[in-house]
């Protein structure tokens, strides 16, 4: 492991991740308590999120029980080969889990390799690890031995197989070696780690699968931390820094830390060449940038070019094509790492190949596998599904009739570019595991003009103009109307908008989230990805999204993007709320509208909360909290937030809090008779009040110019004690009070002389709630008579 990462600068050199437990299977615990549990352990700690440290990987949350088997899931590009790595460097260098003896890694293109080969495991060990068999170590019953298999998703064995092995002497093939050792036949007592992009995790039986964790890429201090340590120059990485910051869409990208290597590494170049022009945008335009910087460090480097040279030479050119055409051919096939007869097959000889990985460092790679045989790959996949796109989008327009019919599967013989682009979208709907996904949202992005300038001659002739752009978006909105399309593809057809630069996509992600289609976790990830990038929002509403709380929770971020947010029922904890105050902090927020209720947010829940409402940033009006499970001690949190900084807030709903009682409603009062109150509506419905509320409130509302125009307090225990104060109140000049909401047990006696005595402003009275007389109705009819009466509304009084 050291000697790897002594080598070349990997892209995450230096760089952490967290991991977030998404799924507990472990038999004791039930899902939703573990992550509770792991909720309020971290909760302690000061660390948000249900998130674990790497090195504690195989603690059960409870620290109790070891887990045999981990399953770690992440998209393309987030960082799990690296945290493996890191992991088993840390252990290599004696700094965690030492009780490990053994760590074992393997990633899934080493065992490819083996696929026809017959192996006992521990030949497989001493084949891979010299210094094992050269010590004689023949049995592993007696040690704690982890096994990394890294990239499930890369796999091309089949781990389907009902034949039992317990010997870990015994020959068979890879398949079936791998395939007991993750039932816990072979070795049961080992330890696994199993990687890979969530497509492919249902190779894994899950009751084989102790705990799926998932890696979730940089938060945004991860990623200012990253270019800062990728730049150990600290004035660079800050000038790059808040490059990327203005650049809202950048910055949100960089979650994805291949992303972040690729920005650095572009940044960097423009910078340095003050060629400066507009940064990318989009996910295509970094790319082209990325593999234009490549080829002119090549010329730099190895041809004696200048900076000024244009890269398109007829050499570049059939390299990039070259190394297209295999990235296209094995993308289709599935492969990720190719082996000397994919080569082949795609018209590579070796020498060819060994150069390009030289000349492409950055792109292309060769590394020597197991018994010396080498195994190349894209530096990353996504490189790959960008230079199939590049390919691809060539044979059109070079009219390479053949490979685009291979491709479609029918005799094409048209030559419009909107035509084209439809039918491979078409196709890349119909696969099952989205191995198109990516290179479908590429291909869109290249059609872009300012794009396909950048290539050249790369692509070759092709007519692009507004109206043909115009057609090809047209024509992606038709597609996502269709019933069919699962979730994740309509997910990529949103993609593939935002890489043409159709900014109206947006609107219709948010339709798209009230459709009622069942979006997974992770859908749901990629979809508060998308809505962090647009612009203003009018409002989201996670209410009608159909999705686990745990989709709930991850659209959460996306409020940053909006005027008024509707989080009601989305299962959010105090936890939640620390991300959902990063995201209200992270921006000048325009939220005027916030509405948690019926989220089990609890005083610290509020407590984060009122960070936030204390911020001269905070341009909040409505703030509902309704059945938070709040105490007296979120109304002083709110309190002294409210007090500490010019509030906008003109109306509160603290509404079905059983636990407020009177204590809660004096702290509020504090508040009330701030000259900062601006409150136009207080709600305090099913508060457990009682008149001693009454009485805080008519000296609070008395003793300062009051706006108060709504007062809710129905569904509390006020009494006769509690009405007369209210009624005093009402008697008032002060009183501005409109709304009034069903007292219980309302004295009608002393409303109607309170109504009378003052040119009253109240036009909606509610005693829907009260068990009146006809002692009551009669003295309410009293002032329904009188002239001072401005009531437009009063509802359904019993016994009328
Ligand atoms: C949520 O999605 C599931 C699965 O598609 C569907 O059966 C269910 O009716 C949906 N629920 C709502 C409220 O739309």
């Amino acid at each position: 492991v050291k000697k790897k990462h002594s080598g070349k600068e990997t892209f995450l050199d230096e760089i952490y991740t967290e991991l977030y437990i998404t799924k507990g299977k472990t038999t004791e615990l039930n899902d939703e308590h573990e992550v509770r549990r792991i909720e309020a352990a971290s909760w302690k700690q000061n660390r948000p999120r249900e998130t674990i440290r790497s090195e504690e990987i195989f603690k059960s949350p409870e620290g109790r029980n070891q887990i045999r088997t981990v399953m770690t899931m992440g998209v393309a590009g987030i960082g799990k080969t690296v945290l493996t790595q890191r992991f088993t460097l840390d252990w290599a260098e004696g700094r965690t889990n030492q009780k490990i003896q053994f760590i074992f890694p393997f990633t899934f293109r080493q065992l490819n390799v083996l696929k026809e080969e017959k192996f006992s495991l521990v030949e497989l060990i001493h084949k891979h690890f010299k210094p094992i068999r050269d010590a004689g170590i023949h049995s592993f019953e007696n040690f704690q031995v982890l096994f990394i298999l890294d990239g499930l998703d890369e796999s091309r064995l089949s781990l389907h197989h009902d034949e039992i092995l317990t010997d870990v002497t015994e020959s068979t093939s890879v398949d079936v070696l791998l395939t007991n050792l993750i039932r816990g036949k072979l070795l049961p007592k080992a330890l696994l780690w199993i990687t890979t992009r969530p497509a492919a995790a249902n190779q894994i039986p899950p009751e084989c699968v102790g705990m799926v964790t998932e890696v979730r890429g940089f938060t945004d201090p991860q990623k200012e931390d990253y270019f800062r340590k990728r730049f150990r120059d600290e004035e660079k990485a800050s000038r790059i820094i808040s490059h990327i910051k203005r650049l809202k869409s950048l910055f949100i990208m960089c979650h994805i830390p291949i992303f972040c290597w690729i920005t650095a590494d572009v940044l960097e170049g423009l910078l340095e060449t003050r060629d400066g022009g507009e940064l990318p945008k989009t996910l295509t335009g970094m790319y082209i940038r990325f593999l234009k910087l490549q080829i002119e460090r090549k010329m730099i480097k190895y041809d004696g070019g200048q900076n000024t040279d244009s890269p398109w030479t007829p050499e570049n050119i059939k390299i990039v094509q070259s190394l297209g055409k295999l990235a296209f051919e094995q993308l289709l096939e599935g492969n990720l790492i190719f082996y000397k007869p994919d080569l082949k097959k795609c018209g590579i000889n070796i020498i060819d190949a060994s150069m390009h990985s030289g000349l492409f460092t950055e792109i292309f790679k060769e590394e020597r596998g197991m018994e010396d045989t080498s195994v190349y790959s894209f530096v990353h996949l996504s490189f790959q599904e960008f230079l199939a796109a590049v390919y691809m989008l060539h044979c059109f327009t070079s009219r390479n009739t053949e490979v685009v019919e291979n491709f479609l599967g029918e005799k094409y013989r048209e030559t419009s570019l909107e035509d084209f682009m439809k039918k491979v979208m078409e196709k890349s709907l119909k696969s099952k595991n989205g191995h198109l996904d990516l290179f479908a949202r590429f291909l869109h992005g290249l059609s872009v003009e300012s794009n396909h300038k950048l290539l050249g001659f790369l692509l070759g002739q092709t007519e692009t103009s507004p109206e043909i752009i115009q057609k090809i978006i047209n024509n992606l909105k038709e597609m996502n109307t269709d019933e069919d399309v699962s979730p994740d593809r309509s997910i990529n057809i949103f993609h593939c908008r935002l890489e043409m630069q159709d900014f109206s996509v947006y609107q219709e992600i948010q339709q798209f989230l009230k459709s009622g289609k069942k979006l997974s976790e992770i859908q749901c990830s990629a979809l508060a990805y998308m809505l962090q990038m647009s612009e203003l929002l009018d409002e989201i509403n996670l209410e009608k999204c159909n999705t686990s709380a745990g989709g709930r929770r991850r659209l959460v971020p996306a409020v940053r993007n909006c005027r008024k947010a509707r989080l009601n029922y989305c299962s959010l904890s105090e936890i939640s709320c620390a991300s959902l105050v990063s995201a209200l902090n992270s921006n000048p927020s325009h939220l005027t509208e916030l509405d948690l209720s019926n989220n089990d947010l609890k005083d610290g829940g509020v407590k984060q909360l009122c960070g936030f409402l204390q911020s001269p940033l905070c341009k909040l009006q409505t703030l509902r909290l309704l059945g938070c499970s709040l105490s007296e001690i979120s109304c002083a949190s709110l309190d002294s937030a409210l007090k500490s900084n010019p509030s906008h807030l003109t109306e509160l709903d603290l509404s079905n809090n059983n636990d407020l009682k009177d204590g809660g409603v004096k702290q509020l009062c504090g508040f009330r008779q701030s000259p900062l109150c601006k409150l136009q509506t207080l709600r305090l419905n099913g508060c457990s009040l009682s008149e001693i509320s009454c009485a805080s409130l008519v000296s609070a509302l008395k003793s300062n110019p009051s706006h108060l125009t709504e007062l809710d307090l129905s569904d509390n225990d006020l009494k006769d004690g509690g009405v007369k104060q209210l009624c005093g109140f009402l008697q008032s000049s002060l009183c501005k009070l409109q709304t009034l909401r069903s007292v219980t047990m309302f004295n009608c006696a002393s409303l109607g002389s309170a109504l009378k005595a003052n040119p009253s402003h109240l036009t909606e009275l509610d005693l829907s709630r009260n068990d009146l007389k006809d002692g009551g109705v009669k003295q309410l009819f009293g002032f329904l008579q009188s002239p001072l009466c401005k009531l437009q509304t009063l509802r359904s009084v019993t016994m009328f």
